[in-house]
């Protein structure tokens, strides 16, 4: 890893100055870069300039994923054809946000990216192998409700029609939004042709812990990512005046909502998983009305399959017996749903070796894991790890001082980018030059 210009603290703050104006909140400096919005095609447009700068290829697949390459993936296609599995390397992330996100969830895998090839470039590594960089659609399912949405379109396990259906909080269907951006709906669907050309994918994230500052070191590589999913509790009960209704009388829907709340926080803490509800709504939402309907999203997350199973079953039976209570109705509907991820292995060493002791800060010296970047598990979700089940795949993470993520604090320092962009062109050089 030697200094360079692309990859100095310098070329990482020039880059990422370009993107951080779009979609900014000035209010609270959080992101809001939804799916299909006027944002996201700005942010769309800014990877298309950025790679036709440095004379990338820029092709959009059937579920408005970019792709931007490097060398000609179709002489891969006719490789394949030969009987030869495609040889493809490719990096990414995606550039959407959760509402009133933070900037690096996501933009700081394109921007490493785009300088990584600058890197490639100054050293004057030759590719032997395509290199593409990938920008997926609406990873954070902030708009429509399923995460990782390009990715699952890509590999088929998110059906088209069912994609096309999802709505928005405003009611707009995901095929709406994609014809008013331009794009078309009817063209979603698997291209595991494209997946078939991609022999490694490596995404570049920042970290959403704390693991690698406590380690003193600024890059690290994935291990896992822990099986979670997203369930929507639908609670339905009598509408009625705020004052003139006995508190007896009532069918609150809210008020099982809010025993659900409790009952995921106490049912995670006791299996040492995760449960969140981070999103909820009531209807008619009016201060002086008992609502009639009240929704809660909850996010889950557990070590393992069965314990994140059982806790969902737990949660889901106590909003029950709550609404027995309550003389309401719930019911529940899973919107999307991850297994463990286990990266490749073999890519996974790889990657550890490629980095070697240099991922680790000098601060780093003394530390147990000094001699091989850190390996580090997560409970966050990925493309990588949607692609995982079709591809290769491996993950390089960033150090985040605060650890916060899916807020404007969500932090790594420009020096950290740094070395992080020569991390992955280590990376690329390894896999796609040799
Ligand atoms: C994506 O960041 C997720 O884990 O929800
Ligand atoms: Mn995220
Ligand atoms: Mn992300």
């Amino acid at each position: 890893m030697s200094p360079s210009r692309a990859t100095g603290e310098g070329a990482f703050r020039a880059l990422w100055d370009t993107l951080l104006p779009i979609g900014r909140d000035p209010g609270t400096g959080g992101y809001l870069r939804y799916a299909w919005s006027a944002t996201d095609l700005a942010c769309r447009e800014w990877f298309t300039a950025q790679a036709a700068a440095r004379g990338l290829a820029v092709e959009t697949d059937r579920n408005g994923n970019l792709w931007a390459w490097l060398g000609d993936p179709a002489a891969t296609d006719r490789a394949e054809e030969a009987g030869d599995v495609g040889d493809a390397v490719v990096t990414g992330s995606h550039l959407d946000s959760v509402p009133y996100g933070g900037a690096y969830d996501g933009p700081l895998g394109i921007v490493c990216g785009l300088l990584a090839l600058d890197a490639l470039r100054e050293r004057g590594a030759r590719p032997v192998r395509p290199i593409g960089l990938a920008a997926f659609v609406e990873e954070e399912g902030s708009r429509f409700g399923v995460a990782c949405l390009g990715s699952r379109l890509l590999t088929g396990s998110l059906s088209p029609d069912r994609a096309r259906a999802l709505r928005d909080r405003d009611g707009v269907t995901l095929a709406e939004a994609m014809a008013g951006a331009g794009a078309d709906p009817a063209a979603l669907g698997p291209e595991l042709d494209r997946l078939r050309r991609v022999a490694a994918f490596v995404e570049l994230h920042v970290e959403q812990g704390r693991g690698l500052a406590e380690l003193g070191a600024p890059v690290g590589v994935a291990g896992a990512i822990w099986p979670h999913g997203r369930w929507r509790f639908d609670f339905t009960g009598e509408g009625n005046h705020a004052g003139t209704t006995r508190m007896s009388d009532r069918r609150d829907p809210l008020l099982t909502l809010a025993h659900t709340v409790l009952a995921a926080n106490d049912e995670a803490r006791r299996r040492g998983a995760h449960a969140t509800v981070g999103r909820v709504s009531a209807q008619p939402n009016a201060t002086n009305a008992i609502a009639a309907h009240a929704s809660a999203w909850l996010d889950a997350r557990a070590a393992d399959e069965d314990t994140l199973r059982a806790l969902v079953a737990a949660v889901q039976a106590r909003a029950g017996e709550h609404a027995e209570m309550d003389r309401t109705a719930v019911s529940v509907t899973e919107e999307s749903a991850t297994p463990a991820v286990g990266f490749d292995p073999g890519l996974r060493d790889r990657l550890v070796k490629a980095l070697g002791s240099e991922a680790l800060g000098s601060e780093a010296l003394g530390s147990e894991a000094l001699g091989s970047a850190p390996v580090l598990p997560t409970g966050a979700g990925h493309d990588a790890g949607v692609l995982s089940a079709h591809v290769p795949a491996a993950m390089l993470f960033v150090r985040n001082p605060t650890g916060v993520s899916h807020s404007p604090a969500e932090h790594a320092t420009d020096a950290d980018c740094a070395a992080g962009v020569a991390a992955l062109a280590d990376v690329l050089e390894e896999l796609a030059c040799r």
